[in-house]
C-alpha cells in the first residue's frame, strides 16, 4: 500500500507540474476527488480491507489526501498571483503621456452673491441658517401670520407633497424655525439664504429661485435699525452711490411694512429702460416683526421688536452682473457660467 501510495503521489505532483489554468486545477480536483476520483475510490474501498489493515490503509490514503490538498492550494496561489501580475501589466499607466488639460469650473454667480451676502452679515454679528426646503404649512404660513384661507397666499402657491408639506415659498420659515428653537428666548440676529420655489410658469419667473431672509429681534428695536442695516446691505452689494427708497407695502408677518428700492445702477436714477424710466429698481420687501408672529414664536410682544427682509437672490446675482435673463443662472451653459471666473473687481458692468 505504501508503495501504491508513493506512486499516485508521483503523479500526482506530475499532474499538478502540467497544471498552467484554473480550469486544468478544478479538472484535477475532479480527476483526484470527484465522485470518481482517486481518493474517493480509495476511501470507498477501505470497507473490504480486513480490519487490522484499515488503519495503516486509512492512514496511507490521508497522505494522498494531504499531498493533493497541499499541492491544490500552492498552485491556485501561484495561479491567481500570475492572473493579478497580468492584470497589472496590462493595466499599466504609460505617466510620461502628456495629460488632457482638466477644464477649472468657477463659481456660480448664485453662490458668489450668497456668500458675498452671508460675509457681510456675519461681519455685523449675524448668524447664517439653513433653514428647510421641505417646510410644512405650518412655519411657511401659520406661524407667519397666514391664516388658513388667508388671501396672501394666493401669490405662493406652490409644490405640496401631501395636505402639511410643501416646498418652501419663501425663506421667511426660517424666522418661526429660528424663534421656536430659541428656547431662551433671547435675541436674534440671523440671515437665512437659500432656494425657494413657486409654481410660476411664465418667462420672467422660475419655479425655483433663491431668497435671502433676515431677522433681527431684541429689546428696543426699530425702524431705523432696519433702514440702517438695509442702506449698508445695498451700498456694499450694490456700489456705495446706491441710494434707498423706503414705500409703504403690505405683508402678513411684518407691521409696518415696506419695500425697498435701490436707484438704478445702470442710469444712477435719471430714468433708462432697465429702472422702465423711474430711476429706481426694487430690492427687498421688509418690515417690522408683527406681534402675533412673536407671540407664535415664543416672544413677548411687549418687551421684544424686531424687524424682518427678504429679498431674491437672483435678482441680485442679475443686478450685479448685468445678467439680463433670468434663466441664463439655471441653464447650466458654461459659456455663460466661464465668464464668472474673476474677481468681483475685475468686472466691468455693461447694463
Ligand atoms: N417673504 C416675502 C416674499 O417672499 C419677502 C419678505 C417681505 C420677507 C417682507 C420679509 C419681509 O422678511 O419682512 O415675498
Amino acid at each position: 500500500m505504501h508503495q501504491k501510495i508513493d506512486l499516485l503521489i508521483e503523479k500526482l505532483l506530475k499532474d499538478f507540474n502540467e497544471v498552467k489554468t484554473m480550469q486544468e486545477l478544478n479538472d484535477l480536483k475532479v480527476k483526484y476527488q470527484g465522485k470518481k476520483g482517486v481518493i474517493t475510490e480509495l476511501n470507498s474501498a477501505i470497507k473490504d480491507i480486513p480490519a487490522t489493515e484499515k488503519k495503516d490503509y486509512g492512514m496511507e490514503v490521508n497522505r494522498l489526501r494531504s499531498a493533493f490538498n497541499e499541492g491544490f492550494e500552492n498552485i491556485k496561489l501561484r495561479i491567481e498571483q500570475e492572473l493579478i501580475n497580468k492584470k497589472l501589466e496590462e493595466e499599466k499607466i504609460d505617466i510620461s503621456l502628456p495629460s488632457s488639460k482638466r477644464k477649472k469650473g468657477s463659481k456660480h454667480p448664485f453662490y458668489r452673491v450668497i456668500e458675498e451676502v452671508e460675509d457681510l452679515f456675519v461681519s455685523m454679528g449675524y448668524d447664517v441658517v439653513d433653514g428647510q426646503e421641505l417646510e410644512d404649512d405650518e412655519h411657511c404660513f401659520r406661524l407667519l401670520n397666514y391664516t388658513k384661507g388667508h388671501p396672501a397666499r394666493d401669490a405662493q402657491d406652490t409644490f405640496y407633497i401631501d395636505s402639511e408639506y410643501l416646498l418652501r415659498t419663501q425663506t421667511s420659515a426660517a424666522q418661526s424655525r429660528v424663534m421656536q428653537a430659541n428656547t431662551k428666548k433671547g435675541p436674534i440676529r440671523v440671515i437665512c439664504p437659500g432656494k425657494t420655489y413657486r409654481r410660476d410658469d411664465d418667462a420672467t419667473h422660475s419655479h425655483q429661485f433663491g431668497q435671502v431672509e433676515g431677522l433681527v429681534i431684541d429689546k428696543n428695536i426699530s425702524l431705523a435699525d432696519l433702514k440702517g442695516t438695509l442702506e449698508i446691505f445695498a451700498k456694499k452689494l450694490l456700489g456705495e452711490d446706491t441710494k434707498v427708497r423706503f414705500r409703504p407695502s403690505y405683508f402678513p408677518f411684518t407691521s409696518p411694512s415696506c419695500e425697498v428700492d435701490v436707484s438704478c445702477f445702470k442710469c444712477g436714477g435719471k430714468g433708462c429702460p432697465l429702472c422702465k424710466k423711474t430711476g429706481w429698481i426694487e430690492l427687498l420687501g421688509a418690515g417690522m416683526v408683527h406681534p402675533n408672529v412673536l407671540r407664535m414664536g415664543g416672544y413677548d410682544p411687549d418687551l421684544f421688536t424686531g424687524f424682518a427682509f427678504g429679498t431674491g437672490l437672483d435678482r441680485l446675482a442679475m443686478f450685479k452682473y448685468a445678467i439680463p435673463d433670468i434663466r441664463y443662472l439655471y441653464t447650466n451653459d458654461v459659456r455663460f457660467l466661464k465668464q464668472f471666473d474673476r474677481k468681483d473687481e475685475e468686472y466691468e458692468i455693461k447694463y
